[in-house]
């Protein structure tokens, strides 16, 4: 039996007369990289938003390794280990890549705000922080760059440091938001291989939502489908590549 991670229990979001999450239910699976796909519009990114507590559901409820998460600031949400990455690279272009990891990993070697006045855990953080970014840099392949200053980098390894600052505060499951949109080829190739890499070598679980399908279906072990924020079909790749409807609403492809 799979350890359920995420169990996303009718999820519902609505803007005025917009329900940009309608009735959604779905589980992730401990190991597993959950893909998200749907149209512009579909909903996807508002998922993330609720599930990490940037805006309220209307309905519903999100349980996170078997606790309700539902309605808790997202701090506390991100402190459990539900991190997320955002649609485009959000990254403090002044500073060097290793400023910027550094400043995200100090909250998660330090932990609750409050502990930065506890006696020695200031140190502790500052130590541990400083060897998280070491391996880091080393498993992103960003050491090259550590003393670039952000903003100078092209955008694919802006996107991948984006990515970095999410691992920097440790999470235990990951919610990315589209890394390969605004990527040439050879940079979108780069953001799978690190994406296999964040499930395969550091065991963290994923849900990915991407536009680019060879991505998605390379690199998922499901693929949970939207439309007008519900889930059409939940399945393996081979089998979504394939379905009716999925094809009717986004693959655009006709299915024989
Ligand atoms: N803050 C908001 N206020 C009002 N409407 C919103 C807000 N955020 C999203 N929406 C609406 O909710 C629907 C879902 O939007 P969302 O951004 O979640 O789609 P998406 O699947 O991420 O699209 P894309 O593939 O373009 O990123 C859209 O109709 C959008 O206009
Ligand atoms: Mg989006």
């Amino acid at each position: 039996m799979n350890d359920v991670v995420l169990e996303v229990a009718g999820l519902s979001k609505a803007f005025g007369g917009v329900h940009a999450i309608n009735d959604l239910s779905f589980t992730t699976r401990r190991g597993e990289i959950l893909g998200v796909i749907g149209p512009n519009g579909s909903g996807k990114t508002t998922l993330f938003n609720v599930i990490t507590g940037v805006m309220p559901a209307t309905a519903g409820s999100v349980r996170f390794r078997g606790e309700a998460i539902t309605g808790l600031p997202t701090d506390a949400i991100s402190r459990r280990g539900l991190i997320r990455t955002f649609q485009s690279a959000t990254v403090f272009k002044n500073e060097t890549v290793y400023e910027n990891i550094r400043r995200s990993s100090i909250f998660g070697c330090i932990g609750k705000p409050s502990w930065f006045f506890r006696p020695g855990v200031v140190a502790n953080g500052q130590r541990r922080a400083k060897e998280t970014v070491a391996e880091l840099l080393e498993f992103s392949g960003l050491s090259d760059v550590a003393t670039t200053v952000a903003g100078t980098l092209p955008y694919g390894k802006q996107k991948i440091l984006g990515v970095v600052i999410a691992l920097a505060q440790q999470p235990t499951q990951l919610l990315m938001d589209e890394p390969a949109a605004g990527l040439n080829p050879t940079e979108t190739l780069a953001m799978g291989q690190l994406v296999a890499q964040i499930r395969d070598k550091r065991s963290i679980d994923v849900v990915l939502v991407e536009h680019d399908i060879k991505m998605v279906t390379s690199v998922c072990d499901r693929i949970l489908a939207l439309n007008y924020g519900k889930a059409i079909a939940i399945d393996v790749p081979a089998k979504i590549v394939r379905h009716p409807e999925v094809i009717d609403a986004y693959l655009g492809v006709d299915h024989e």
